[in-house]
């Protein structure tokens, strides 16, 4: 039994900051930094349509997710070689583990590069060389869900699940990424039917900015074990009780939605609503590189935004990462029991 109240509120930070968790919404694109980018682009002698690194994050003012989309795309074009997804992925895993992120779970894209004739092996290899890595000399465990870009067509996501399929072994599950409005879940009913004969797990980005009625069919068509966002559920309360019935996971990002202005302000985040509701929710960082920070950082920046958030809260996003994870149960009763721990130490002064 952890004895909540006996942790002051100024352990709070030092308390997230420091305790183990995991990661499930990360697009690893997302996590190029500017520097990484400019990097890259004289590596490979791409040009870019910035003059400097300040120039192009000064770029980084989002109205919304398509003007968040259209710089990340471009940013993305410097990646060609393998090498270049191992540095992108490596330099991931070192901010991960300064965070104390112990498991995480990668979105990568691959029509994104594909459509610039980059072979889908070259981006599979360089991210998987670098999971490995990140498990050996980090202690991270680390896996890869292939995203199908959901502004494209049904067609070309089944050609892209058949061209990574040399390499199944090499991701554990499948997404469902990009624009979201106009592009509902059931566009992808095939391609996500096949994706779980293959046995592969799968989930969608719903209820981002799209209504409630996509994360019904992301359950319903798509039968996904995840939600990704999904903070537009509290429209809909009866969607919330079948969420929080079924302990279905959504996977929160906090410093994202306020940069694509899903919330105003951090302070108007319904994270508190969710989890008062019983949610199986848990925060990230989406696209750590462009929303202005990693894992920790959104973690901490919402916990100061938010008062109705406290131990018990912190308690119940970081058990909630472990439990929504597709780690084997050994290891998630491993992490759960590490996690107790350090809330035990805290509450014991
Ligand atoms: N939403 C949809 N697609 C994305 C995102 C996001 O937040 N980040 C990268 N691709
Ligand atoms: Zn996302």
């Amino acid at each position: 039994m952890i004895t909540f109240d006996a942790i002051p509120r100024e352990k709070l930070p030092t308390l997230l900051r420091t305790a183990p968790k995991a990661e499930l919404h990360i697009h690893i694109e997302g996590s190029l930094e500017p520097e990484l980018i400019f990097k890259l682009a004289q590596r490979n002698g791409v040009a870019l349509a910035y003059p400097s690194v300040e120039a192009l994050r000064a770029a980084y003012a989002f109205t919304d997710l398509q003007s968040f989309l259209d710089i990340y795309y471009a940013g993305a074009s410097v990646l060609l070689k393998e090498e270049d997804f191992f540095d992108m992925a490596w330099a991931y895993f070192q901010r991960a583990a300064a965070d104390n992120v112990v498991h995480a779970e990668l979105f990568f894209d691959p029509q994104t590069h594909t459509a610039r004739g980059v072979d889908i092996g070259t981006v599979i290899r360089g991210l998987h060389h670098a999971c490995q890595r990140a498990h050996a000399e980090l202690g991270i465990s680390a896996s890869l869900i292939l995203c199908f870009l959901r502004h494209l067509s049904e067609d070309e996501a089944i050609a892209t699940l058949n061209a990574a399929l040399p390499y199944r072994h090499h991701f554990i599950g499948v997404g469902l990424d990009s624009s979201e409005r106009g592009h509902p879940p059931e566009k992808f009913s095939h391609v996500f039917q096949q994706a779980r004969a293959l046995g592969l797990h799968v989930v969608a980005h719903a209820g981002e900015e799209g209504p409630p009625a996509y994360i019904e069919s992301a359950l319903d068509v798509l039968k996904v074990e995840r939600i990704d966002h999904g903070v537009r559920c509290t429209e809909s309360p009866a969607l919330v009780q079948r969420l929080a019935a079924s302990r279905m996971p959504l996977t929160v990002c906090p410093l994202s939605n306020v940069k694509l202005c899903v919330f105003k302000h951090l302070s108007q985040h319904n994270l508190p609503a969710l989890l008062e509701a019983g949610l199986c929710a848990m925060v990230n960082s989406d696209d750590p590189a462009y929303f202005g920070g990693y894992l920790n950082d959104n973690l901490l920046q919402t916990f100061e935004a938010l008062p109705a958030l406290g131990p018990r809260e912190a308690y119940a996003l970081l058990r909630n990462s472990f439990e929504a994870s597709f780690a084997p149960a050994e290891r998630k009763a491993g992490w759960m029991a590490k996690l107790d721990r350090a809330f035990e130490a805290a509450a014991a002064g």
